[in-house]
């Protein structure tokens, strides 16, 4: 197993493939924990997390909480409301604060991109240990939750041995508003990494045809991509040509919050081209699962029926996959052990 070198975790463009089998294999091994007694590992006693979230979440402070606390770790949760924010205190040093109370790790949501990665920088240039995780920035990253997404999928398409082999060669669908998901860009990086094919599919308005060169170049911020050789990006219109021979389909929320005009005619009219049913998912040829990261607008993006039946839909799992997933990043960016256990004992 290779070993853990990002301090940071900001962007799954840098991560390598021997990255994405080591927090897979670290995430399998916390998912076997029984859920319920003694389900909390000693690992991370006496460290600090602290979440710091600047934009509104349900599912990802709460899980990396959770995470947090079953490696024993302590946690602290800044909210912003409440904050001396409102009283003119910059980000950095009300990051700063956190770090002089002990914080060894600061989770980050930010509705601006680059806001976690000018913090990881300006905490290093002055002098401190701390790490630092994006739990989504803007339309640009969120590293945790296209993991988990991974975790999902290799578990699905291998229960057993969910590695990234379990992915090549797949054709994975993502539906939607991929102009403004972090989540898809996430999802692009991870799946590719690992040898799958990525169709995204959506209206010209919410898929511009600049990202059909979206992997032509290396990675923002690194000189040449980690990843030798990734499965392919395709662009499609429509989900009638897209859905053929998918393995998999997973469709995004409408971040009307980001949309600066309208970019929609209707919910309806997009809920008859681009939202899921099973009469939809018929085109696939075969059973395929479908995943959607949350929140969802029910009956837009997908039809109630799908995502409430748990023969199709990987919702919940997604959510539940979340918590080992995040155990893993937190347990690898605090011990740097490589994920061979030597510090879980
Ligand atoms: C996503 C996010 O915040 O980017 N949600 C999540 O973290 N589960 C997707 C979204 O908000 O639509």
């Amino acid at each position: 197993m290779s070993s853990w070198s990002h301090r940071h975790v900001i962007d799954l463009a840098a991560f390598s493939e021997g990255d994405f089998a080591t927090v897979l294999a670290l995430a399998q091994r916390f998912r076997s924990l029984p859920v319920s007694g003694a389900r909390k590992l000693p690992a991370l006693q006496g460290r600090l997390m602290t979440t710091l979230f600047f934009e509104p979440s349900t599912r990802t402070r709460s899980s990396f909480e959770l995470a947090a606390r079953r490696l024993s770790a302590d946690v602290q949760t800044f909210s912003p409301a409440s904050s001396a924010l409102s009283k003119g205190e910059s980000l950095l040093d009300t990051a700063l604060t956190y770090v002089a109370m002990g914080a060894d790790l600061l989770v980050v949501r930010h509705r601006c991109a680059g806001v976690p990665r000018g913090l990881a920088l300006a905490l290093e240039a002055a002098g401190t240990s701390v790490s630092v995780l994006n739990a989504g920035d803007g339309l640009h990253s969120h590293p945790s939750q296209g993991l988990l997404d991974l975790f999902t999928l290799a578990r699905h398409f291998q229960p057993d041995a969910p590695t990234p082999e379990a992915l090549r060669g797949r054709r994975i669908v993502i539906v939607g508003d991929i102009l403004h998901s972090r989540v898809a860009r996430s999802n692009l990086w991870a799946l590719t990494a690992c040898g799958a094919d990525v169709v995204f599919c959506g209206p010209p308005t919410l898929l511009p045809e600049a990202f059909a060169s979206f992997l032509d170049a290396p990675p923002p911020g690194l000189q040449r991509d980690p990843v030798p050789q990734r499965g392919q990006l395709h662009l499609c219109r429509r989900l009638e040509d897209a859905l053929p021979g998918a393995d998999a389909v997973m469709t995004l929320r409408l971040q009307k919050e980001r949309m600066q005009q309208h970019l929609l005619t209707s919910l309806d009219t997009y809920h008859r081209l681009y939202g899921l049913s099973h009469e939809r998912l018929a085109l696939c040829g075969r059973p395929v699962p479908v995943l959607h990261p949350g929140p969802v607008n029910r009956g837009v993006e997908l039809a109630g029926r799908l995502l409430d039946d748990p023969q199709r839909s990987l919702v919940d799992e997604q959510v539940r996959n979340g918590v080992p997933v995040r155990m893993a990043l937190l347990y690898l960016m605090a011990t740097r052990d490589g994920g061979d256990g030597g510090q879980l004992a």
